[in-house]
């Protein structure tokens, strides 16, 4: 690890400005909003902990998601705050704001071992913007800044980028934190050179959103699956039919530069050889949003290459996942980011499923390392039930892609070098 980390610093009695991700998803029950999914906040926990051993006063800052400047009260950080004294089983306190006298005043009264969270980030418009004056405000009540927030490393952000910055230049140590570290180690340098047969299983909707991590990925790996929407612009791209399938007709030159560079670095590249495809038919329903509501209807397996005009696909067919599933039994590495399908539906969640246990399976049997980059593939697994069966999940949406795709994060770039 080149930043300096946690474990290097002194911080006994000082104010440690912790920026974590606990933009978790949220539901409504009985007009109150709900935690769905803790994982983020448990992942942090550790880092708390050593921190707090170490005599830290903490101070937590996060954002949770789009308020636009808006005090958006669907979107306080105060359910999160009662979560997490659950979970570290220590009171923590919660400021309704993140700037301003009254923080200062609670942050001084801190002591070594107490924890306050600070009210979401996004409150203020400049946050996003890494407002200059916004990150000196935020940074009044930090001795030490330490980044833990991986999922959010790829914003340059008052929070995650401004204050740092700040702290740095008043001498001030800017250290990851422990999740930090491992996302890295992960992502990073275990990705770096894998023991072989190396596996990269894609998905996704979108070409467009995954072509630089299959670019700059076909020049690491052996075998390529390639399952999701994605797929179908790869078949339109070798001139076959995707009938009503979601796919990108103006990304077929970009599938196509891929599969020309799978076979110049001989990376075996496999599509999808049969679907499940469905009719989607116009139920007349409008939803929430004033769209129209599209069933999804009779089903069915479709051994042919094409998909027939007035059908859409939806998952990869039962060959396509024996296929994938042998591909990843023989692998050492594995790399998995994004579903095969609308795993979300039952009625299309085999394919996704499959990889699945191929992926915890061969974590087992053939002790191959499994890193799973983030987002839906993350949540596939927990639901599937294998998500402690794999080596390594990372708590990063857009920002494991990013950073597989070989971007500097600025919330790692701001930190400070060993
Ligand atoms: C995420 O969930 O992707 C991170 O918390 C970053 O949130 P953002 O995409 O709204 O910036
Ligand atoms: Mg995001």
């Amino acid at each position: 690890m080149p930043k300096l980390t946690v474990n290097d610093i002194d911080v006994r009695g000082k104010r440690v400005f912790l920026r974590v991700d606990y933009n978790v998803p949220m539901v409504e029950k009985d007009g109150q909003m709900v935690i769905d999914d803790d994982t983020r906040i448990k992942e942090t926990i550790p880092t708390l902990e050593l921190l707090l051993g170490k005599g830290a006063r903490l101070i937590l800052a996060a954002h949770l998601g789009r308020p636009k400047g808006q005090r958006e009260p669907t979107m306080s950080l105060r359910p999160v705050a009662a979560k997490l004294a659950d979970m570290i089983h220590r009171p923590v306190a919660f400021a309704d704001d993140c700037i301003g006298e009254k923080v200062e005043k609670t942050a001084a009264l801190l002591q070594p071992g107490d924890i306050l969270l600070l009210e979401n980030v996004r409150y203020y418009n400049e946050e996003e913007a890494n407002d200059p004056v916004f990150a000196e405000k935020l940074a009044k009540v930090a001795d030490v800044y330490v980044n833990d927030a991986f999922g959010a490393g790829h914003r340059a952000h008052a929070s995650t980028e401004g204050v740092a910055r700040v702290v740095a230049r008043r001498g001030g140590h800017c250290a990851a934190g422990l999740l930090m570290e491992r996302e890295l180690k992960f992502l990073g340098d275990e990705l770096q050179s894998p023991a072989r047969p190396f596996v990269v299983i894609l998905g996704g909707a979108k070409v467009s959103d995954k072509i630089a991590v299959i670019d700059r990925l076909l020049e690491k790996a052996d075998v390529m699956l390639i399952g999701g929407a994605m797929a179908y612009t790869f078949k339109l791209a070798q001139g076959l039919k995707v009938g009503k399938s979601l796919v990108e007709p103006d990304k077929t030159d970009l599938a196509q530069q891929a599969i020309a560079k799978a076979k110049v670095r001989n990376v075996k590249l496999l599509l999808p050889t049969d679907n499940i495809v469905a009719t989607p038919r116009d139920t007349g329903r409008l939803n929430k949003k004033g769209k129209k509501v599209i069933e999804l209807v009779d089903h069915r397996v479709n051994t042919e290459q094409n998909i027939p005009d007035n059908e859409e696909g939806v998952d990869i067919g039962p060959a396509s996942a024996k296929a994938f599933s042998d591909a990843i039994r023989s692998a050492k590495t594995i790399l998995w980011n994004g579903p095969m399908g609308i795993f979300e539906d039952p009625r299309f969640a085999d394919g996704t499923f499959a990889v699945a246990k191929a992926v915890a399976e061969t974590t087992k049997s053939n002790g191959a390392k499994s890193i799973i980059g983030g987002g839906d593939s993350v949540k596939a697994l927990n639901q599937s039930g294998l998500g402690s069966q794999v080596t390594f999940m990372s708590t990063g949406g857009g920002a494991s892609l990013e950073f597989l795709e070989g971007k500097a994060l600025p919330g790692v770039a701001a930190l400070e070098d060993r």
